[in-house]
This record gives structure tokens, C-alpha cells and sequence, in this order.
């Protein structure tokens, strides 16, 4: 059975050469620091997984330090309610371990509990242009989608996001497309701060997931906040009418076309990452079986891909003590590194007047 911290058979040496490439180009002669994160507003679900959490594996087995931010400061910049926050937030602990981020080499952390990376906002919001956050086509459409006025939070949780990603001194951040405007905004403010108080940060990478945008079970994009997801935790019967429900279309011969066949090949997408094959040759074998057969080989494939990750990931469920220690010690860590990066800022800002 492959677990998750699997990559597909045949493939793994390759992409684990790249990804070792990757980090020995960032950071020679040392682990390279990455960083990626997390809003807690919801479950993670399959494209979380497929397009991040695996690739999050791979780095680490692969010798990088990974942190983890759990951004629960970003969950009221488009929302005044921020939910189940504890809940959701061992939930996420849970799902991260469970698809294999190690607690004891990982630093996972809420930044809402390490005031000092929050404190790193109030220098680096001088250093950006109210333009230039206005131009951000990533905060343009979470306000459209919020439809709520722009509160000056969204407008700058990108220079908070460059805090989250400075504080650590981070080498590589592993992001999908949307967020690379986020990623710009850090260096431009990693840069700036070098220019005007000499050199201290540097300009992190981004590391584009190669994984294609899985679509949701209605032929968009998949999205918490839309409901058409199919979250790890989801039980077997819960997946399978997930699939069961997707939006497909009548044509019998299965054919992969994600212009003019969104949902079906949506499906073949989701089926071609359980099973290490690519979509034309899944849509190929499948052929003639139309979208019944379609959805029958994806519901298996992914539900044994996940048995293992949800089997884990109820048991941690069941000690919350151990998710809470996780974060505990994750605090410690990122506060450490946080403290220290501060010191260094005010010490270039000469703020260190009173010795
Ligand atoms: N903005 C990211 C998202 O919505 C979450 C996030 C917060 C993040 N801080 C980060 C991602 C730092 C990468 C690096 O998914």
C-alpha cells in the first residue's frame, strides 16, 4: 500500500534529485530554511494535499528545516469571525502530521503567538506604498470574493506575510500561483530593508508547486469556502458520493480536455495523482467505461491513497495533548528565532539607543 510520505514508484529518486538541486541552489553547504503556511478557515482537503502538504514531505525528507506558519491573524482579512479557531487549528497540527511533517525536526506554529514576527510589521509597513498593495491582484480578489469593504488588514496582510516569511530568515517558500505577488512583496521589502539599513535579510524564493490546480467536484476551483472539496478527514462513503455528486458530461469515451471537459477532467487529474500516472493515459485507460467507471477508479484510487493519512490523523485526533505539545514546542522555536531577528532589525534601525 503506498503511504503517504510516498511519492509515486519511479518517480520519487527523480523529483527528490530536483528538490535536493532546489535547496543546495538556495542554500549551499547547509539545510536550506523553508517556510510555507497555512490559514486555519477550514479542513484541508485533496488539493491541499496534492498540491502542497506532499511536496512539504518531500523538502524535508530531502534534508530542508521546514517551518510551518499557522496564520490565524489571516483569517479575519476577510472575515470578522474567526471561527472554531482551536478546533481548526488542532485539526491542521493533525493533518500535517498525519501526511507525514515530522514534529520533532518541523517548527509548526500560530503566529499569532510569537509577538516579536508581529512586531517586525510596524518597520517593514514603511518600507511599501499603499499603490503598490493596492496593484495586488491576490488581495483584489479576496476583496471581490469577501464582498466586504477593503479593511486595512487585507490590504497589508502581504507586508505581514513577508514578517512570517522574514522573521525565519526563510531560504525557499513553497507557494502556488496565487500567492507569488505575496512572495514579490517580501523580497521588495527583504530588499529595501537592506538598501536603507544595511544588509541583514535575504530576498527569499519562491518554489512553484508543480502539481496542476485541481478542480472541485463542480468543475472550479476547489475551494473551502465554496464547498466542493473533498477533505482528508472526509470518511470513504463521504468521498465516494463526493465523487458520485461531481459534475460530468455525457460523452462516453473518457477523454482528457480541461477546456472542454472540466469535470471529467478534473476527475482524471485527481485519479492520475493517486495512482503516479498522468491524465491522458488514466483517460485512456478508462476509454469507453465512461463516467461511471471514471468515477468508480477515482473513488478507489483516492481513498486508498488517504486510509492511511486518515487513520493517523483520527488517532492524533484523539490526543490533543500531543498536537497542543507540538505547537508548544513549535512556539518556543519560531519565538527564539523571532527574538533574535528583531534584535538584529532594531540594532540596524539604531532603536537599540538605550544599550
Ligand atoms: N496566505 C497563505 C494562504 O492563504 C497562507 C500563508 C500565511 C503563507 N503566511 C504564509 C504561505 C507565508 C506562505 C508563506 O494560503
Amino acid at each position: 500500500m503506498t503511504t503517504s510520505t510516498d511519492l509515486p514508484a519511479g518517480s520519487r529518486p527523480a523529483v527528490l534529485d530536483g528538490l535536493s538541486e532546489a535547496l543546495h541552489q538556495v542554500a549551499p553547504g547547509r539545510p536550506a530554511r523553508i517556510l510555507t503556511g497555512d490559514r486555519p478557515t477550514g479542513n484541508l482537503h485533496v488539493g491541499h494535499y496534492f498540491g502542497s502538504l506532499r511536496n512539504r514531505v518531500a523538502l524535508q525528507d530531502a534534508g530542508a528545516a521546514l517551518m510551518v506558519v499557522i496564520a490565524d491573524y489571516q483569517v479575519i482579512t476577510d472575515r470578522e469571525d474567526v471561527g472554531p479557531l482551536r478546533q481548526r487549528v488542532l485539526s491542521l497540527v493533525a493533518d500535517y502530521l498525519a501526511c507525514g511533517i515530522d514534529p520533532d525536526s518541523a517548527v509548526i506554529f500560530p503566529h499569532s503567538a510569537v509577538p516579536e514576527l508581529n512586531q517586525l510589521m510596524l518597520p517593514f509597513l514603511s518600507l511599501v506604498s499603499d499603490a503598490e498593495l493596492r496593484r495586488s491582484p491576490t488581495v483584489r480578489s479576496e476583496l471581490l470574493d469577501s464582498g466586504r469593504p477593503l479593511s486595512a488588514l487585507l490590504l497589508t496582510y502581504p507586508v505581514h506575510q513577508a514578517a512570517d516569511i522574514l522573521f525565519c530568515r526563510a531560504d525557499l517558500v513553497p507557494v502556488g500561483r496565487d500567492q507569488l505577488p505575496h512572495l514579490e512583496v517580501s523580497r521588495t521589502i527583504a530588499r529595501r530593508f537592506n538598501d536603507r539599513y544595511g544588509a541583514l535579510f535575504t530576498e527569499p524564493t519562491a518554489l512553484l508547486s508543480e502539481v496542476p490546480l485541481l478542480l472541485g467536484t463542480d468543475g472550479r476551483k476547489m475551494s473551502k469556502s465554496r464547498g466542493n472539496t473533498i477533505a482528508l478527514g472526509d470518511s470513504e462513503d463521504a468521498t465516494a458520493a463526493a465523487i458520485r455528486a461531481a459534475l460530468t458530461d455525457s460523452e462516453r469515451h473518457i477523454s482528457y480536455q480541461p477546456d472542454r471537459r472540466p469535470g471529467v477532467s478534473a476527475l482524471l487529474e485527481m485519479g492520475a495523482q493517486c495512482l503516479a500516472t498522468d491524465p491522458v493515459t488514466l483517460a485512456a485507460d478508462i476509454g469507453d467505461g465512461g463516467a461511471g467507471r471514471l468515477k468508480k477508479v477515482v473513488t478507489a484510487a483516492l481513498n486508498e491513497q488517504l486510509r492511511p493519512i486518515r487513520m493517523r490523523r483520527k488517532d492524533l485526533l484523539g490526543a490533543p495533548d500531543l498536537l497542543i505539545g507540538v505547537l508548544i514546542a513549535g512556539i518556543a522555536a519560531a519565538g527564539d528565532m523571532a527574538r533574535a531577528t528583531l534584535a538584529a532589525v532594531r540594532t540596524a534601525m539604531q532603536m537599540d539607543y538605550l544599550g
